[in-house]
């Protein structure tokens, strides 16, 4: 890829840019000899990715397991372990390079060392790219809490170059373009339709990327801190978080996509209870969701709701989830009720 493409993201505290281009003419731009460089891979990006980066300068590698239980206090105490006593100061530049587990947890992990050292993000999915680096969450699951431990924080720069979905599974790809969907349905039908239509391996790649991008940036730039308009991208995290946090509980992970899949699918239905009409215009997404993903899993209701209790967005005891009246439509803050949830849980999980 020659072109790049790049667009200021409004950060909390500074903005920075996010890029699609080519990884080592990007990263050339924030790089020096005099750095302590810190790059931060899981096993799959240390073989997939860490090879196409040509980094210069002397730097060091930090490898992390691969899979949703490594998103772990375990993993960030291995990193700063590798720091401790060494030169590294509050000066030195993390590099996290992989997907929105690594970058999360990376970000995080640099945002509180030695009180906080900048990072850049190198987002390696397609969930990465279009979600997990834009906003300034970061963070680790922490008692089977997604995200129980985390700081806003934002990154000196995204950089992402399309070459790395190369060597993702194609149930990765699917996984990312849930949360694409997701900005479709809560912004833009035609989001939606370019998304369910959208192949990764054609070209352009950029374009739709680069719409969901915005559509986040769009939610996040107005309320960095999660206290208003940016709740409706939590539209499919009641369900679906509580689901991950059921199966991490069960030391049985599940990826977050597909979490979010079945979480989409569930508060599709408990919008259309609500608003006591089907939701216009959804059906295309829906038939993606039921045939890119298994069924949604059967487990006690009373284990959802303990979950679903659970979650950080909830405030005085209420859940607090996101309904669809219609695309582009959302409303968040809307309290979910005990009994539509039942019924929404029973009537989905009918074969
Ligand atoms: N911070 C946020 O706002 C935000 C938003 C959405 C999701 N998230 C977080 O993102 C995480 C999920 O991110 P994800 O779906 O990218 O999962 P992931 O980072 O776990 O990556 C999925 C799998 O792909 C592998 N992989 C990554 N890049 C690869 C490549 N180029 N080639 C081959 N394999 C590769 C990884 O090793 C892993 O096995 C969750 O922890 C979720 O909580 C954060
Ligand atoms: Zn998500």
């Amino acid at each position: 890829m020659s072109e790049s493409m790049s667009l200021q993201i409004q950060g909390i505290t500074v903005a920075y840019s996010y890029t699609i281009g080519d990884i080592n003419t990007m990263l050339s731009e924030y790089l020096s000899e005099d750095m302590n460089l810190v790059v931060v891979v899981d096993e799959n990006t240390d073989k997939h990715c860490l090879p196409k980066l040509d980094i210069p300068f002397s730097h060091l590698v930090i490898e992390l397991p691969q899979g949703p239980e490594h998103k772990s206090l375990a993993s960030c105490q291995y990193i700063w372990q590798q720091l401790a006593g060494q030169k590294y100061g509050r000066d030195s530049l993390f590099i996290n390079v992989g997907g929105g587990q690594i970058t999360d947890l990376g970000g995080f992990a640099a945002s509180v060392y030695k009180r906080g050292c900048p990072f850049i993000h190198v987002p390696t999915t397609l969930l990465g790219a279009v979600d997990a680096t834009i906003g300034g969450k970061t963070g680790i699951d922490f008692a089977s809490i997604k995200n129980g431990i985390g700081v806003f924080s934002d990154p000196k720069a995204v950089l992402f170059d399309p070459s790395f979905l190369q060597t993702l599974q194609p149930e990765q790809v699917r996984d990312g373009k849930v949360e694409m969907l997701k900005h479709g349905l809560i912004h833009s039908e035609e989001h939606v339709q370019d998304v369910l239509s959208y192949d990764p391996a054609t070209p352009p790649l950029g374009k739709v990327v680069l719409d969901s991008v915005n559509i986040k940036h769009h939610f996040v730039k107005g309320d960095m801190m999660d206290n208003g308009i940016r709740r409706c991208l939590n539209f499919g995290h009641t369900f679906g978080h509580a689901i991950e946090s059921f199966f991490l509980a069960e030391n049985n992970p599940i990826s977050h996509g597909c979490a979010i899949a079945w979480g989409i699918q569930l508060e599709l239905a408990y919008s259309s209870l609500h608003f006591n009409q089907s939701i216009e215009g959804t059906e295309y997404a829906m038939d993606f969701l039921r045939s890119a993903f298994p069924p949604i899993p059967h487990f006690a209701f009373e284990e959802l709701m303990h979950h679903m209790r659970d979650d950080k967005k909830n405030r005085a005891q209420k859940i607090l989830g996101v309904v669809l009246r219609r695309i582009a439509d959302p409303h968040f803050d809307l309290e979910y009720e005990v009994g539509q949830i039942k019924k929404t849980w029973e009537n989905v999980q009918r074969p």
